[in-house]
């Protein structure tokens, strides 16, 4: 038996593991599906209905809960369709602020997309349109900022913190059309259990989650994170000689797409003006500006006049594995102590 499953959308025949959804598999076939609450990285939970299909013998139905089955045949587009998923964007987009323009999420957002692809009734939305909810803006957290009134209530940061840093400190808040994202007992996000991972802000389809900082870098480099020892994949973004920005890696190994608030956030010591470049060396009191060569003899020196158990090193999480190995020989073979303890996590 196949362990893949055979069907047809809009004519084309496709293949797809067992348990795939029609919304997946077509987007994997280049076959495009309008889809909003959705994302590859979480579980799929049907809430804002716009990516409707048809199969052959059933009623218009959600691509991106329904798996594909033998035989299938699914079609993307026809009038009704497109009737339905514009009245669905419409519910959706009802109480959206609407100033794109002043959004951070400006040209990169997904409902901008939706709406190009499906259109919308402007006078429709003016004459439905829900008051205005007019949420202060949530700047609690020193990172990225919460804007309610751009919220689609897609739940994906719901899900992003529940299954992927599962932390659970946002949900669906009160009921009806004053349902938003908050966090228990309306409070700040600062009040939360948020840990900044930016695993909501990173996947906010919208503007209602974005950095604080956020700058368009001009090119990017793939790396890895300086923080600690695990490694985690970044893509850092430099502007002007500067860094500004910095993303995970999907596909990274020891990550495997995720961030902490460290390689998310904090790359900013990059650039900092008090960030030593220099070796610094007391003189007279003072710290004074020295070369390598002058800085590396004094402590040679200065180490000289341990020996044993006078000795300890501390060793450092932002150095590679090489380098503490380094670090613990030096330590046993040269100063003769097993005094070394290393920061795992900074
Ligand atoms: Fe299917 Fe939202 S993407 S319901």
């Amino acid at each position: 038996m196949s362990e893949f499953i055979t069907l047809t959308i809009d004519g084309r025949e496709i293949k797809a593991a067992p348990g795939t959804s029609i919304l997946r598999a077509a987007l994997a076939n280049d076959i495009y599906i309008p889809h909003l609450c959705d994302h590859k990285d979480l579980t799929s939970v049907g809430i804002c209905r716009v990516c409707l299909v048809d199969i052959e013998g059933r009623r218009p139905t959600v691509s991106c809960m329904t798996p594909v089955e033998e035989g299938m045949v699914v079609s993307t587009a026809n009038e009704e369709l497109e009737q339905t998923r514009r009245m669905n964007l419409e519910l959706l987009v009802l109480n959206h602020d609407y100033d794109c323009q002043n959004c951070a999420q400006n040209n990169k957002c997904q409902l901008q997309e939706l709406t190009r692809f499906i259109g919308l009734d402007e006078d429709r939305i003016k004459a439905m349109r829900a008051p205005e909810l007019a949420d202060p803006i949530d700047d609690s957290n020193p990172y990225y900022l919460r804007d309610m009134n751009r919220c689609v209530r897609c739940g994906i940061c719901v899900r992003a913190c529940e299954e992927i840093q599962g932390d659970e400190c946002i949900d669906f808040v009160f009921r009806g059309i004053e349902t938003r994202i908050g966090v228990l007992g309306d409070k700040p996000i600062i009040d939360s259990t948020c840990t900044t991972c930016g695993e909501c802000v990173t996947r906010c389809p919208v503007g209602a989650l974005v950095p604080r900082h956020a700058v368009e870098p001009t090119y990017e480099v793939e790396t890895v994170c300086p923080f600690c020892g695990c490694g985690c994949g970044i893509l850092v973004g430099a502007r002007g000689g500067k860094v500004v920005s910095s993303t995970a890696i999907p596909d990274s190994p020891s990550s495997g797409g995720s961030l902490c608030v460290k390689g998310r956030f904090g790359l900013g010591f990059v650039n900092s003006p008090r960030r030593l470049t220099t070796p610094l060396i007391r003189k007279e009191g003072k710290l004074v500006e020295a070369g390598w060569d002058e800085a590396l003899s004094l402590v040679a020196e200065k180490l000289g006049r341990y020996k044993g158990s006078e000795y300890a090193t501390i060793a450092s999480a932002k150095c590679n594995v090489e380098d503490n190995y380094v670090m613990q020989k030096f330590t046993r073979a040269v100063m003769g102590t097993n005094n070394i303890d290393h920061c795992a996590r900074l």
